[in-house]
């Protein structure tokens, strides 16, 4: 792969970070390395590797595998120590969309501006989608990643993303959001299952990018804090883009987690006061990167678009 050019250099003159650049750059390298995972065919399940392609080559923002990138070149790496591990982490997400769209989930017909896995394939097929997705993501990194990394770093890296993805992250805050339906949950509830069904893949994202870039144990640490402060807000935000967005804006019905009974940070204390705690957590986020030189300016104009985007 052609090396892009890394943003800044340690010890660089500060200059207007370009973002949507770097959003396009880094987005095209992930949107390249996205097509590979996946084979078009195998001659058997190609129905099945179908389904896969149509929901991972559906676009969506890729913010968690530019994130796993940005951390990577925050301490100095090379993007190709990480892409493997940038690549994963979006075929996890997108496995968890599939799945949250099921009927038996959220039971959306709309994702990424497209019909649902489940409305083109079937429930089953879409199910199985998300399956393949999951585990072979972790294929993808065992194998592309055992080039970059060292087989501590490597195993290290697994570990956490498995953590991050399993029933003490994601499925788990998944699992409280589900059995929540009805039910006002309260604030420290709330905190934790946003925490846990969106904001462990975005520390997963951050450190795991870091770790494969080199990161040092203090990087790591504040790096972490960076990313848990960043994911609980992208959550925060999606659901007030749920009551103000319009869904020709961002892909997906609105209005969605009042009629279903959710708990949402809108809900609980008004968007007005939603969107101020969203500012809140992005400025302790950039507050945590205060060690680091502008080498993570691309982390800190990311944390500022995950409470100012549109979609
Ligand atoms: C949507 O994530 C689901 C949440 C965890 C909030 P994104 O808003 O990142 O969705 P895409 O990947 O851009 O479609
Ligand atoms: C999704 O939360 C979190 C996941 C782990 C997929 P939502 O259910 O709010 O996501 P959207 O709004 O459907 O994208
Ligand atoms: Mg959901
Ligand atoms: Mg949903
Ligand atoms: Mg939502």
């Amino acid at each position: 792969m052609a090396e892009p050019k890394p943003y800044g250099e340690a010890g660089g003159s500060a200059r207007a970070f370009d973002l949507g650049g770097y959003l396009k750059s880094r987005g095209a390298i992930v949107e390249r390395a996205l097509a590979g995972v996946v084979a078009e065919s195998d001659g058997a399940a190609t129905r099945l590797l179908e389904a896969m392609r149509y929901s991972l080559l559906a676009g969506g923002k890729r913010l968690r595998p530019i994130l796993a990138l940005a951390a990577c070149e925050a301490v100095g790496g090379a993007l190709d120590a990480a892409l493997p591990y940038a690549c994963a982490m979006e075929m996890i997400h997108t496995y968890s969309l599939i799945h949250d769209d099921l009927p038996c989930m959220d039971d959306d017909d709309l994702r990424r501006g497209r019909p649902t896995n489940h409305k083109v394939y079937g429930e089953a097929l879409a199910t199985l989608a998300g399956d393949g997705l999951l585990t072979d993501a972790f294929k993808v990194l065992a194998r592309g990643g055992a080039q970059a990394a060292s087989p501590a770093v490597l195993l290290e890296t697994i570990a956490e993303l498995a953590e991050a993805a399993g029933s003490a992250g994601m499925v788990g805050g998944q699992a409280i959001d589900l059995l929540g339906e009805g039910r006002a949950l309260g604030l420290a509830e709330l905190e934790v299952m946003h925490r846990r069904k969106t904001g462990a893949l975005f520390v997963a994202a951050v450190c795991g990018g870091a770790r494969l870039g080199g990161a040092n144990p203090a990087q790591l640490a504040a790096l972490r804090e960076y990313a848990r402060a960043l994911g609980l807000a992208f959550q925060v935000i999606d659901d007030v883009l749920d009551v103000e967005a319009s869904t020709e804006a961002i892909g997906k019905r609105t209005n969605k987690d009042g009629a279903r009974g959710k708990s949402t940070y809108p809900a609980l204390m008004g968007v007005e006061r939603a969107r101020e705690l969203a500012h809140n957590l992005i400025a302790q986020a950039t507050d945590a990167l205060r060690e680091f030189d502008n080498r993570a300016e691309p982390l800190r104009a990311l944390a500022a678009y995950a409470v100012e985007r549109k979609l």
